[in-house]
């Protein structure tokens, strides 16, 4: 993965043409030596190696789902329902699978979608993630939930793309102070979850009593963020010293405590004796997000910025046309995942209905279940201007770091190249709903 090294973005963007050639090639050419891919090019085998890899809380974060996971599953079976009638003898001898968004033009219609507490899965978390989206030219949206502040981000991206996605905080000041460290830290746009006012009911974290960000991991947003210190110190001003007596510690009550402590800025030996570390959490806690939003408060978040603001969470026709009412420039039709509502219809599903309502208006992203390049034509030919990867791209991360989610960006990519050419088609825009055919 080294061509596209000291290339600017507009020259990796125009090397991603003929992409999956290229990653053949290199595979097939190193195999001849005896080396095999780092990491597994299924997103099955992929999964299955990451799990081997994690312990046992960090796998079920970022596998697990809400419920009993039935929505999780239907976002791939939605997949299968459309199969895709490849056209034969025309020239497909040079291919474009570029994409115009928010006057960018990427690689391919590939994203990768924010995915928090990254530090469960790689030391380097964030960091090697942006390294990577950075060296594939593909767009890095930047976690409410991250291991590593925006700016630490930012500052290894050059000229790369990066959004940032915010959850939509109970502290007005916190959340304008993130809009504008995002737009300070060269953010193309500002992603809106909608779908997470309040944590999903998932088993398998409740099963092991585990919520990473009351543990310190995944707020480090937070953390880096002046409003927030400020709400900490505050907190822990007024709570005084503990009046109860403390129960006795155990072993993961320690740990826990490390853990805050290292998340909270400053030495770690001061930290364990401050009561900020642990203040943090309980404010995060506290304020994260607000279950009471509605339509009404879009106008006060457009007031406040002048980054394109796209609404992720959106599967509800209605909901999408109220939206472009309201002024919003695109929408990410997503169900989190699966992780937030179970037995919701999928976003594929919904997909179709919510392109219809937007009818051009704005681009509309699909989100949840993307796991290859076939999967990334079938959503571009039911209207997806593009997709957002989620957790094949972690367990890269899990597997091999940087290199691991290069290769899983490349070769997403690379088989939506050929995807493209197999079928007949030479660029994105010839792709339409007319190139499937339903057949589930
Ligand atoms: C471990 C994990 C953490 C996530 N954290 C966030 C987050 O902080 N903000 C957000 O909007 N979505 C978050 N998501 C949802 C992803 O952005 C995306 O919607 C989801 O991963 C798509 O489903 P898929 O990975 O199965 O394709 C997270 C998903 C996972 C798996």
């Amino acid at each position: 993965m080294s061509r596209t090294e000291g290339l600017t973005t507009v020259q990796r963007v125009s090397a991603a043409a003929g992409a999956g050639r290229r990653r053949q090639d290199e595979v097939y050419r190193a195999g001849v030596y005896g080396h095999r891919p780092r990491v597994p090019v299924t997103s099955r085998a992929l999964q299955a190696r990451a799990k081997q890899a994690l312990n046992a809380r960090a796998y079920a974060y970022v596998a697990g789902g809400a419920g009993d996971e039935v929505t999780q599953r239907s976002n791939r079976t939605a997949f299968d329902k459309w199969a895709v009638v490849p056209r034969v003898l025309r020239d497909v001898s040079n291919r474009d699978t570029s994409v115009e968004l928010f006057g960018r033009t990427l690689p391919g219609p590939v994203l990768l979608g924010p995915v928090g507490a990254l530090e469960l899965v790689h030391r380097e978390a964030d960091l090697a993630v942006a390294r990577a989206a950075a060296a594939e030219a593909v767009p890095m949206v930047f976690s409410n939930q991250a291991s590593v502040s925006m700016e630490e981000c930012a500052a290894v991206m050059g000229d790369s793309p990066r959004w940032f996605q915010l959850y939509w905080s109970t502290s007005d000041e916190l959340v304008e102070s993130l809009i504008s460290r995002a737009e300070k830290a060269g953010c193309d746009a500002l992603v809106v979850t909608l779908d997470t006012t309040m944590l999903g009911w998932r088993p398998r974290d409740l099963d092991l009593g585990h919520l990473p960000f009351a543990l310190g991991k995944g707020i480090a947003q937070y953390t880096s963020d002046p409003v927030f210190r400020r709400l900490v110190e505050e907190r822990a001003a007024a709570a005084g010293a503990p009046r109860d007596p403390q129960p006795r510690p155990t072993l993961s009550a320690v740990r826990a405590l490390v853990g805050m402590a290292r998340a909270w800025p400053g030495s770690l030996t001061d930290n364990l004796r401050s009561p900020l570390p642990r203040a943090a959490v309980e404010t995060f806690l506290s304020i994260y997000s607000r279950p009471s939003i509605t339509w009404a408060d879009l106008a006060w978040l457009r007031s406040r910025t002048r980054l394109p603001i796209v609404l992720k969470g959106v599967l509800h026709p209605d909901d999408a046309r109220r939206a472009l009412d309201e002024g919003v420039d695109g929408l990410v039709v997503s169900t989190h995942g699966g992780r937030q509502v179970d037995r919701s219809i999928s976003a594929l599903d919904a997909l179709p209905g919510v392109v219809n309502a937007v009818f051009d208006r704005a681009p509309v992203l699909l989100d949840s279940g993307v796991r290859s390049g076939a999967d990334v034509f079938t959503a571009v030919a039911l209207g997806a201007r593009a997709v957002l990867l989620g957790r094949p791209f972690a367990w890269g991360l899990a597997l091999d770091g940087e290199r691991g989610v290069r290769q899983v960006v490349s070769d997403v990519l690379g088989e939506f190249d050929l995807t493209l050419g197999l079928t007949g088609h030479t660029a994105i825009d010839q792709l339409s709903p007319e190139v499937l055919t339903r057949v589930g």
